[in-house]
């Protein structure tokens, strides 16, 4: 979908970015900015700022930036043309409905075919399971104690022992081989020909949050049978394992304020028949980002109810990790001593099971006491490990407050003499270089670049000036005989500062606006830094005028050296830099005025 550059400035411009963010997180004025804390990352302290006049936003303690498009984007989890119809709505501009290139309405018109024959093969085992053939698998799921209200509302059904009845079947609807083996319903071979996937099993349809049947999942009868206990469908066009969960599409209007996460279908399903509407499992898969990401619309909090075995309990570190970094918070369910909800239902009930959420555990007592596990407590080198690798994780806290909570917390629980332990995190905190700032976020862009190589420097420069320039747009008549978008080594930050000059040029730049240039969301991250890189805080004219042109000679002087490190030492290269260097001599003799 192509929308004109012109209507995406329309939209952007009907929608302050103050009063949008202020629809989704508190704002406080601060200066010529506005604050809050970052609700991408997990923070105490409020380091995500919002500036008017340049219609940007920035988070100091991730990285995050960008303007009022990619904040809805990255909040509500969309696309972009998604976020574009949020804001265009609230806006009421009238996005045009034939912008769908052909390329767009061809895969539309696919994905909308591929869901037409998930929701027929479901309508099918649904209507097998209710037939006498289906007898067994009744059996079966009445034995698991679910009711026929259950049943119903998760659209339970039996594929039959006869693949090729589904085949008939979907044909006779009009599905061609090629589409039914393109939903994952079947497969060929040389030896068999097309066959399909799931026979004799209970099959559980797996729906998007939506409601729409996107996969299946389909589970033998009985424990001993020959093949998995469970079947998948493999991912498909509309099928993405990492971006869906099992039982979202109720779960997500449950009143219950938080998620209870699980491992497996019948997990969900017998939580949701106790009454647990806000149960959700991933789909035979580890638990991502791209799940966490669909819960954060939702709500922060989410409770693990993951199987209390090793590899539940594998499962849940990890899942605490994706969950922390998504800035959410997570607790884990105990279980003990049955193995999933499942059965915890089963023989304690649902105030037992409300009980057990009522207690359950936060993420790093949790994490600490699986770490225990792993040492031997009679031994005392094994002890000091344990209590040095209780130290550095309390270093990962940023805040005091928080750090100091857990330290209390933990020292009591292991008893771990208080100041013993403060000792050891001061001194694991001073070895590795402090308390950790804010948590790392790979794709963050700027937290993980390494600070203090020569590369790096240079791109500091170069972000500061452009963000000075950004501040005082005058500026750039000063220095536009020296500078030129060339000297920006980096290519985006290149692409960035050409536009900037023109736009300058034109009087009417635009930093919003020049976010837009760039699709890919890393990228409008690392765009919208140029604009805010912190300048230093100087009190006089003079020190102002100092500290720019200090900057403006680095850029340059690292442009030539990078220029030379390119191109050897030829007779253009050679009197290109003897030209360079007279004009840095002149710009720094140069008296470049604020005013
Ligand atoms: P579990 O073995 O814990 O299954 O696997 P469960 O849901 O408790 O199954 P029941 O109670 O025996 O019916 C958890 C999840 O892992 C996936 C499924 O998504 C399952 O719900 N799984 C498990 C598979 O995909 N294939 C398998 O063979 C087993
Ligand atoms: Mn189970």
């Amino acid at each position: 979908m192509y929308y004109p550059e012109e209507l995406i400035e329309e939209v952007r411009q009907k929608n302050d970015i103050v009063d949008v963010i202020s629809g989704y997180v508190g704002l406080q004025k601060k200066g010529s900015n506005y604050m809050c804390c970052c609700p991408f990352h997990g923070e105490k302290t409020p380091s995500f700022s919002v500036n008017r006049s340049r219609q940007i936003y920035k988070c100091f303690g991730c990285g995050e930036g960008g303007n009022v498009l990619t904040f809805v984007m990255k909040y509500e989890n969309c696309t972009f043309p998604e976020a574009l119809k949020i804001l265009a709505d609230k806006a009421g501009v009238a996005l045009p409905q034939m912008e769908y290139s052909e390329e767009a309405k061809r895969r539309e018109s696919r994905r909308q075919r591929l869901l037409a024959v998930n929701k027929e093969a479901a309508t099918f085992y649904y209507y097998q399971l209710r037939t006498q053939r289906g007898a067994k698998a009744q059996e079966y799921l009445d034995k698991r104690g679910l009711s026929e209200e259950t049943k119903k509302s998760f659209g339970l059904g039996y594929a039959p022992s006869r693949g090729e009845e589904l085949l008939v079947y979907l044909r006779k609807k009009g599905f061609t081989d090629d589409l039914i083996r393109d939903a994952g319903l079947a497969k060929t071979d040389e030896r068999r020909g097309t066959t399909t996937q799931f026979w004799n099993r209970v099959m559980y349809p797996i729906q998007d949050i939506n409601h729409r049947v996107i996969g299946f999942g389909g589970r033998i009868m009985g424990d001993s049978d020959s093949g998995p206990k469970y079947l998948n469908s493999p991912e498909t066009e509309i099928f993405d394992k990492s971006r869906n969960l099992y039982g979202m599409n109720y779960a997500r209007a449950s009143r219950s304020g938080n998620i209870i996460l699980c491992e497996g279908y019948m997990d969900v399903i017998s939580l949701h028949q106790a009454g647990f509407t806000q149960a959700a499992a991933s789909l035979g898969t580890a638990f991502t980002p791209g799940q966490a990401g669909l819960i954060r619309k939702y709500t922060k909090d989410v409770l693990l109810a993951y199987d209390s075995d090793g590899a539940g309990v594998k499962a849940a570190l990890r899942a605490l990790r994706i969950l922390r970094d998504a800035g959410m918070s997570g607790k884990v369910i105990n279980m003990a001593p049955y193995k999933d909800p499942d059965e915890f239902i089963k023989n304690l009930g649902q105030d037992a099971f409300q009980e057990r959420i009522d207690n359950a555990e936060n993420a790093f007592l949790f994490e600490i006491r699986m770490l225990e596990r792993d040492f031997n407590m009679e031994d005392p080198e094994e002890k000091t490990n344990f209590h040095n690798q209780i130290a550095r994780r309390l270093c990962e806290f940023g805040e005091d407050v928080e750090r100091e909570n857990y330290l209390t917390a933990v020292a009591e629980k292991y008893h771990i003499g208080f100041d013993n332990l403060r000792k050891l995190v001061v001194n694991t905190a001073a070895r590795t270089g402090g308390y950790a700032a804010a948590p790392e976020r790979p794709h963050s862009g700027i937290q993980s670049r390494s600070r203090n190589t020569p590369e790096e420097k240079a791109k500091k420069l170069q972000r500061l000036l452009l963000t000075w320039l950004t501040d005082y747009p005058q500026l750039y008549f000063k220095i536009k005989a020296y500078i030129s978008p060339e000297d920006f080594t980096d290519a985006l930050y290149s692409r960035v500062a050409e536009r900037m000059f023109e736009d300058i040029e034109k009087n009417r730049l635009n930093p919003a606006g020049i976010i837009n240039m760039f699709e890919d969301e890393k990228q409008q991250s690392e765009a919208a830094s140029l604009f805010t890189t912190k300048l230093p805080e100087l009190e006089t004219e003079a020190e102002r005028e100092k500290a720019f042109r200090d900057i403006v000679l680095g850029v340059k002087n690292n442009s030539y050296e990078q220029y030379l490190a390119r191109s050897g030492v030829d007779i253009t290269a050679l009197s290109k830099v003897v030209e360079g260097k007279k004009a840095l001599e002149e710009l720094g003799k140069m008296h470049i005025s604020f005013n």
